[in-house]
């Protein structure tokens, strides 16, 4: 691999400055993104691997990330299931039959991955094959309580009430459905990684929604059933937004590298997970706003509160829609640039 920093970091291995990836990299603050929206809709472009290629592609040369992300969605998996999405402009995820009982979470099915996600393996391939090397390849997963919050609630929220009101009346047929997620996920990754992705990263964008205590019960055991299944294979990053009450237990869950979001101080991060274990984030994605030698002064200032090593510089959540390229540029700069 011609640039190994995001391996390294993930081994804890010391380097000369941290490597720099931005979640939801591959999207709708590129204008020629914006071109390829303008043509076909979102899952087919998830859908076809030349386009999902292409858009992967697009951060590592307009940005210069350390890292490619593969192009594709976590509600993929509950497609494969049998529980119908639809991305509608101006709302997001919309699932037209949400799973509310018994009979509706029967109607979803434990899929063969090849059949239903075949194209997602087709497109890793293709990735592997047109980066020649240049930077590692991130697979991703929702984690299974994020998926639930989709699947119940039938479209994103503030709070995802219902899909909370399910878990608390329902738990057995909630633990149900998250193992049937997890199993469905595990077959997946398995398979993404087959295909030739270098690093796993798990989505809990919503972990933080629950309470310490329910986030042991709807969320932690499956993911720590997706790393297990997963060890010996490829590195795992956790994304748990919110989550800063679990870190003691994600550090110890054989995860490379956890997630952080803007919340956390580093320090506190550190201290919570042992200090140990690497650290990914955690800049606040709107700062991205900020005039460009702003940014740079404060990413330094994020990297020198982490320390260079153990750590990979990230946002604290997805980059907004709204964002200059050039300003997405300067936060990738900033850290090219970086000198202790
Ligand atoms: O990181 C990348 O750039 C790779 C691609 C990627 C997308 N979604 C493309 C996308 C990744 C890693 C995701 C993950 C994802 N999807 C998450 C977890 C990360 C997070 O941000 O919390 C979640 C919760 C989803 C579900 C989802 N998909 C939502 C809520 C939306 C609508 C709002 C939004 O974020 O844009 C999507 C649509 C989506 N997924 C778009 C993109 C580029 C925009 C829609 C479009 O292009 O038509």
């Amino acid at each position: 691999m011609d640039n190994n920093l995001l391996i390294q970091a993930l081994k804890g291995s010391p380097v000369e400055r941290p490597p720099v990836w931005i979640m939801r990299q591959a999207g709708r603050y590129l204008p020629d993104f914006m071109k390829l929206k303008e043509k076909y809709d979102f899952f087919t472009r998830c859908r076809t691997p030349e386009l999902a290629t292409e858009i992967t592609l697009m951060p590592i040369d307009q940005i210069g990330v350390d890292a490619a992300i593969i192009f594709s969605d976590i509600l993929v998996v509950l497609q494969a299931m049998n529980i119908e999405v639809e991305m509608r402009d101006g709302i997001g995820p919309y699932l037209p039959s949400p799973i509310k009982d018994k009979a509706s979470l029967e109607q979803s099915i434990l899929p063969d991955v090849h059949e239903h996600l075949g194209y997602v393996f087709e497109t890793v391939k293709m990735i592997k094959n047109e980066l020649k090397e240049q930077v590692p390849l991130i697979g991703f997963a929702g984690a299974p309580w994020t998926l639930l919050c989709y699947a119940v609630q039938g479209q994103g929220s503030k709070n995802f009430d219902r899909a909370k009101a399910f878990c608390y009346q329902h738990p057995e047929l909630a633990n149900e459905f998250l193992q049937k997620i997890t199993t469905t996920t595990i077959a997946y990754l398995r398979e993404k990684v087959k295909a030739g992705v270098d690093v796993i990263q798990l989505f809990d964008s919503w972990g933080g929604l629950l309470t310490p205590k329910d986030y042991q019960v709807f969320s932690w055991p499956y993911i720590q059933q997706i790393i297990d299944a997963l060890s010996g294979t490829v590195p795992v990053i956790v994304f748990g937004k919110g989550c800063w009450f679990a870190l003691k237990e994600m550090s110890k869950s054989g995860a490379a590298a956890l997630g952080i979001d803007w919340t956390c101080s580093a320090r506190n991060a550190r201290y919570l997970s042992g200090g140990q274990i690497t650290l990914q984030g955690n800049f606040d994605p709107s700062k991205l706003l900020l005039p460009i030698p702003e940014i740079k002064i404060q990413v330094k200032q994020m990297i020198n509160e982490f320390g260079k090593d153990r750590y990979i510089v990230n946002l604290g959540h997805g980059i907004l829609p709204n964002i200059p390229v050039d300003h997405a540029k300067a936060f990738v700069d900033a850290v090219k640039e970086y000198q202790s």
